[in-house]
């Protein structure tokens, strides 16, 4: 087979996220606008099926890691079915999941068993009253209970994803940092990213060195770990702590370097940079009934369109792009 997934700096893309649905539990405002977004008519939203299909070509064609994202993922009815599809895909290493934790521990034992094998939970805040504002929805307890349930079933590390919002939270990564002292847990710190209706603005965005000096004057001397070659995030430990905590420097530092992934989206569209405008709808190719070949040249030349890098932050919060919800990670 052509090599579909290597662009013109020499990026391999082996790793793939796929949203899917479009739907959400929550309503966490950095990812989505008050009144929500219109969600696409459910034809137009991939099958398990038309999913399948093109997880084994992308991972016929080198793909490495699939995570699932959405929307939450969990709430696609039947969602277990599908994970135990992909599971079983040869040559498929890592089967990860991006989850907001809602429906996460009656789901777990079946996920786990169908080959999940990295589990990452969202969690912004650890007060309730904020959880509630943040996400617009109740479920605190519930989420602590997840990843309870994740750490229970030997996930090591749960990752715990944790979006940095001054005014929101930015008070809390010390008492995030302190959940790592006696639990396999990796908080990663995330910067807050501009995307379309996601009330970003200056005074909301914290770089991530402000994060560490925050962590820092409360737990000296953090210890900086290696990363791995396509990590997006700046990993630390606190001296003598069982967990770690981690930076995903997105909009300070961007890893545009060492990319390594490509996107689906519920609707079937590839994205081959989460900042990007430019989309290809692999549905709409598939269902006119293009071969795995044609869909491997469609892949192949959106790959090779990619970009070396994102545009700067503030140029991003003035453009078009899907809100978050839309894209899926
Ligand atoms: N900035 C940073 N991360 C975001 N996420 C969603 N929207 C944003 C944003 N504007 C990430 C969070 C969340 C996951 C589902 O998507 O990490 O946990
Ligand atoms: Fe990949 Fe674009 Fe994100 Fe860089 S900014 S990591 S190229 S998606």
């Amino acid at each position: 087979m052509p090599d579909l997934l290597t662009d013109t700096f020499g990026r391999r893309h082996t790793y793939l996220r796929i949203a899917l649905t479009e739907r959400c539990n929550l309503r966490c405002r950095y990812c989505m606008p008050e009144e929500g977004v219109p969600l696409r008519p459910r034809d137009e939203i991939l099958t398990f099926e038309e999913i399948l299909h093109l997880a084994r070509l992308f991972v016929e064609a080198g793909v490495e890691k699939i995570r699932l994202t959405g929307g939450e993922p969990l709430v696609r009815k039947g969602v277990e079915e599908l994970v135990e599809g992909l599971g079983a895909l040869p040559g498929l290493k890592t089967l990860a999941l991006t989850t907001n934790g809602l429906l996460l521990s009656k789901k777990l034992p079946r996920l786990r068993a169908a080959g999940v094998n990295l589990l990452n939970i969202s969690l912004d805040t650890l007060r309730p009253d904020r959880f509630a504002h943040i996400t617009r929805r109740d479920g605190f307890d519930v989420v602590l209970r997840a990843i309870d349930a994740a750490e229970a079933a030997g996930y090591d590390p749960v990752k715990i994803n944790c979006v940095v919002m001054r005014g929101f939270n930015d008070d809390e990564p010390a008492d995030f940092a302190a959940m790592t002292e006696r639990r396999p847990l990796e908080v990663r710190f995330i910067e807050y990213m501009p995307f379309d209706g996601n009330g970003w603005n200056d005074g909301r965005f914290m770089p991530y060195r402000e994060m560490i000096e925050r962590i820092e004057a409360r737990f000296p001397k953090l210890e900086r770990l290696a990363d791995g070659p396509n990590d997006t995030s700046k990993t630390y430990r606190v001296p003598g702590f069982r967990g770690r905590i981690g930076f995903i420097t997105s909009m300070s530092e961007d890893f545009c370097a060492s990319c390594n992934r490509l996107r689906l989206t519920a609707d079937g569209h590839l994205k081959v940079c989460l900042f990007g405008r430019a989309e290809v709808s692999l549905r709409d190719a598939l269902r006119a009934g293009a071969s795995d070949e044609a869909l491997g040249e469609i892949i192949r030349a959106a790959v090779l369109r990619k970009k070396a890098a994102h545009a700067g932050m503030h140029e991003l919060a003035q453009s078009k792009n899907r809100p978050m919800i839309l894209i899926g990670g």
